[in-house]
């Protein structure tokens, strides 16, 4: 670790980068798996194919792949990387962290990091806290990633569940800025009370796996997802909002929201509680699912790659997920 700078300086994205896994199931492949019909799972969560890890595949493997474009892309050498958080559900394992697997799977020798766990809000509280680490001066830059195998906690022959997921990783690279563009704020939440509609009780200390609560299913991922999906809509559209006009902007001034992909019709209705056109949301679920983590880093890479945004935009990232945890982050665009 560096030793502590005394500025706090305005922190940008200098680099993005994706991985997803070969492996593409279609609703035709889920279809002969379980009751269920591309119509069913086309209109009520806009889902058309999810990619899909093969079985014993680890979410360093999926991340060290999008950690090394992002690299590549900004010209970094790995042992020049500072810092990496790992934002997941999914880890290797317990511990070691899946960012102490990924440090030595890419050869990023100085750089120190850990995992932070905020399910589908993972990937933008771990987009706060490395940018406070690299606004403080104590790094020179982090690499943030949003990984999740989250088809690992799926039950296959539950049609309420195995539709809606897929695997992917996405990961930014952060520096400090002279500008002034970059990130320009930030509101977190967390309600703990809403742990109890969606979770995984398995595994932990509360219920350490045996063959009972592998019998009760307790290492599957559960959800109430009509409890969920109203919440989520609201409260996605909500802290969109605050984050916008707290900063004396017009939502109409944003030119991207890019929102975490767990459901199409969530996504409209933040659109139409925010007054604004489905154009100016992106929208890739149909392709990935709900990659958990990874929805929001990799929809930025896409949108950058694709020209979608451009420097000097202003850009609102949302996400709403199990905790309950949920936020928005401002930002001007700097790529
Ligand atoms: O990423 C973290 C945050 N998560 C979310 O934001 C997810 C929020 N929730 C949702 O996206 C939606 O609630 C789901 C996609 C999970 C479910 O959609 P829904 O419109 O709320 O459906 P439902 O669960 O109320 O089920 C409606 C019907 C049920 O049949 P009955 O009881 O009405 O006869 C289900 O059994 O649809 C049935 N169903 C299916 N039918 C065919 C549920 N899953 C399927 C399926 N294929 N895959």
């Amino acid at each position: 670790m560096a030793k502590r700078g005394t500025e706090v300086r305005t922190v940008g994205i200098s680099a993005t980068g994706m991985y997803v896994p070969d492996r593409i199931l279609t609703n035709a492949h889920l279809e002969k798996m379980v009751d269920t019909t591309d119509q069913w799972i086309q209109t009520r969560t806009g889902i058309r194919e999810r990619h899909v890890a093969s079985p014993g595949t680890p979410a360093s493997d999926l991340a060290a792949p999008a950690l090394q474009s992002a690299l590549r892309t900004r010209g970094l050498l790995p042992e020049e990387l500072d810092h990496v958080i790992v934002t997941t559900v999914t880890p290797d394992m317990f511990f070691p962290s899946t960012a102490c697997v990924l440090q030595d799977k890419v050869g990023a020798r100085n750089a120190w990091g850990y995992d932070l766990s905020a399910a589908c809000s993972g990937f933008i509280f771990g987009l706060i806290a490395g940018s406070q680490a690299v606004a403080s001066g104590s790094v020179r830059n982090a690499a943030v990633v949003g990984v999740d195998v989250l088809t690992t906690l799926v039950d296959w022959t539950n049609r309420n569940q195995c539709v809606l997921f897929g695997d992917g990783c996405g990961v930014v690279i952060l520096e400090p800025r002279d500008d002034g563009d970059g990130i320009i704020d930030a509101v977190l939440h967390v309600d703990g009370s809403g742990g109890q509609y969606l979770n995984m009780l398995g595994g932990g200390s509360l219920n350490p796996p045996t063959h009972a609560t592998v019998d009760q299913g307790l290492h599957y991922l559960y959800q109430d997802g009509k409890a969920v999906f109203k919440v989520a809509s609201t409260s996605m559209a909500d802290v969109t909002l605050e984050v916008v006009e707290r900063n004396g902007f017009r939502i109409q001034d944003i030119s991207l929201i890019i929102p975490h992909q767990a459901n199409l019709r969530i996504i409209e209705a933040v659109a139409k509680r925010l007054g604004i056109p489905r154009e100016q949301v992106l929208i890739n679920i149909d392709r990935y699912g709900n990659t958990t983590s990874a929805t929001i880093p990799m929809g930025l890479h896409e949108a950058t790659r694709s020209g979608r945004v451009k420097k000097g935009d202003l850009v609102v990232l949302t996400s709403f997920g199990g905790g309950y945890t949920w936020g928005a982050v401002l930002l001007r665009w700097e790529l």
